[in-house]
């Protein structure tokens, strides 16, 4: 799946998990994803269906109220929901079981030629993903054509700065204090050797 084609459906649903709620275990729990993807991101679509009710936004796909509302200070409830809504998606498909382990050819070059190798780009989304200060998201993007890696706060996302992501780790507490408590190096640093999902990441290249 592209990510400009997630979630494009009006109103907005939430989008089928497309592994088991225990395929991530042992490194993230059913229990885990029972509130991450059952409660918290069920929650970012249920209010989004409610904030835009009968307001100009009603008819929109996500993507379009992401752009709409981006930036402007009267409609940051529409914008953070919308955007959770959209993050979570992506970060579902950025996962995968038995994830981890190295891109496929093209991909890797473009890391090669944009990081040097595989282990600093790892690295780079590791001390993006340990030094975002409260809640947020780390993501490896193409920026121009050069691939980057950017850290963003709460809801906020690539898409409004012009980049286009290719995968992300959600660095929320409610993604990892289950299973890590507070211990959000030891998650990410797993998560990265163990599921993320370069395939889906080569997919948005394109
Ligand atoms: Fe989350």
């Amino acid at each position: 799946m592209r990510n400009e084609t997630i979630q494009t459906a009006v109103p907005h649903i939430l989008p089928v998990l497309l592994y088991a709620d225990n395929a991530l275990e042992p490194i993230i729990s059913a229990k885990t994803i029972s509130f991450h993807y059952g409660k918290h991101h069920k929650g970012y679509v249920d209010n989004l269906n409610k904030l835009v009710e009968g307001t100009e936004f009603a008819d929109m796909p996500l993507e379009k109220i992401i752009a709409a509302t981006a930036g402007k200070a009267d409609k940051t409830a529409i914008f953070n929901n919308a955007a959770q809504a959209w993050n979570h998606a992506f970060y579902w498909h950025s996962l995968k079981p038995k994830g981890g382990g190295e891109p496929a050819s093209v991909l890797k070059k473009e890391i090669e030629a944009s990081f040097g190798s595989l282990d600093v780009c790892k690295k780079e989304l590791m001390t993006a993903a340990t030094t975002q200060f409260g809640s947020g998201w780390a993501w490896l993007v193409m920026d121009g054509n050069k691939l980057k890696v950017v850290k963003t706060a709460n809801a906020d996302l690539p898409l409004t700065k012009g980049m286009k992501p290719l995968l992300t780790i959600d660095v929320w507490e409610h993604a990892y204090y289950l299973d890590y408590q507070n211990r959000r190096a030891d998650y990410v640093n797993v998560v990265l050797d163990k599921l993320i999902n370069w395939d889906f990441a080569a997919e948005n290249l394109g």
